[in-house]
């Protein structure tokens, strides 16, 4: 149990700009955790482990890529309780990102728009903050120590930087998979933001194969030359029609993906219309994605047969959505915008939901 309740912080918070809000709370974590500080967001590790791509999952729920970019806050998200953690997106060089502001709420639908932009430190950077985490120094990997014993995974995602063309992405993308390879339980090659421009096109049927080529090839010269296999996944876009979830599904397979993520933020806004910021250019996040990324999870999983991992994120703001998601077809989900909306406890609670599913 956290001993500070989130209903009285989060009015704090929601009276800020909210990139500010999220910066307050990322130093806070940075600077509380590993020491008894962390008791304040701390929450029990449910203990419902499944096996997916090769790796033992602890529980059921992560934490979705984005929160935490420059992978600073690792032990203190840890100790919320997920069962996984999913830093970056990560960038070969660091970058700003977009101008601000550049993140903005929609209360009335616990959703958010962001057009960061991939702003981040960069490779080196992110790999030092890995490194230093307890998490990572005192476990080897895929055996991770969290406070209550119980292992975590965690996921290194990655990106291209915004100034590299589109048709040199590859480069970037092996870049990062090189650098982060002997650091990640598994990495997710993300080609969905709609916050870095052509970055979606990268979902389309060439584009798509040539890249995921050229990445499965440098994973088995990385297994080869390190002795392990780390799963890879492909973090995908809500907004596919069923002609091209049909043909990455096929992609994946035949390029030995090891699991997709679906979905990211949209880019369409109907379910805001009206609705103060709702103009704001960006991906839309929270309550509002949900029936969308459970669209396209439920098309990936007739496509893809009933073993092919597959981890479902998209607004979950209870223990009910997450617990939709897996009847969708997803393995294991993800959360981010719920954390805003709910607070920490939403992930033991989503965590508790799903393996009592399973009673
Ligand atoms: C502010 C913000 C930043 C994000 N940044 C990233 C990112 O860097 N990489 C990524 O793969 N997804 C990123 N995402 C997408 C989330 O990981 C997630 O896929 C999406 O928000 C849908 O889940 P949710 O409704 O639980 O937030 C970001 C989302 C938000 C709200």
């Amino acid at each position: 149990m956290s001993l500070l309740p989130y209903a009285l912080a989060r009015p704090f918070l929601f009276g800020m700009d909210a990139e500010a809000a999220h910066e307050l709370t990322m130093d806070m974590l940075a600077r509380g955790q590993r020491t008894p500080l962390q008791w304040a967001w701390c929450n029990e590790t449910v203990g419902d482990p499944v096996q997916l791509a090769g790796l033992t999952f602890p529980n059921r729920v992560g934490l979705a890529a984005g929160l935490d970019k420059n992978a600073r806050c690792i032990d203190a998200l840890a100790a919320m309780g997920f069962g996984f953690v999913e830093v970056g997106t990560v960038t070969p060089k660091g970058q700003p990102g977009n101008p601000r502001p550049r993140m903005f709420r929609i209360p009335q639908k616990n959703a958010l728009i962001n057009r960061l932009g991939f702003n981040n430190d960069g490779l080196d950077a992110f790999i030092a903050n890995v490194q230093r985490s307890q998490v990572r120094a005192q476990g080897n990997l895929a055996q991770g120590n969290l406070a209550q014993g119980k292992p975590l995974l965690l996921g290194l995602n990655i990106g291209k930087n915004a100034a590299t063309p589109i048709e040199r992405a590859t480069d970037d993308y092996l870049a990062c998979l090189e650098g982060v390879y002997p650091h990640a339980d598994y990495v997710t090659v993300n080609i969905s933001s709609p916050n870095t421009q052509n970055l979606r096109a990268l979902q389309s049927d060439e584009a798509l194969d040539t890249l995921l080529s050229a990445i499965a090839e440098r994973r088995e010269q990385l297994a080869t030359a390190q002795g392990r296999r780390v799963p890879i996944f492909v973090k995908i876009a809500p907004d596919l029609d069923a002609d091209q979830i049909a043909v990455i599904a096929a992609t994946l397979q035949r390029h030995g993906m090891d699991g997709v993520i679906a979905t990211n933020t949209t880019i369409a806004r109907d379910a805001v219309q009206g609705l103060p910021h709702a103009g704001e250019t960006g991906g839309l996040s929270g309550a509002p994605v949900l029936e969308a990324s459970n669209a396209v999870i439920r098309q990936l999983r007739a496509a893809l047969g009933p073993s092919f991992p597959i981890i479902g994120v998209g607004g979950i703001l209870s223990a009910e959505d997450a617990v939709g998601k897996i009847r969708a077809g997803a393995d294991v989900v993800q959360i981010y915008t719920g954390l805003i909306y709910e607070g920490p406890a939403l992930v033991s609670r989503a965590a508790r939901a799903l393996r009592d599913m399973r009673r």
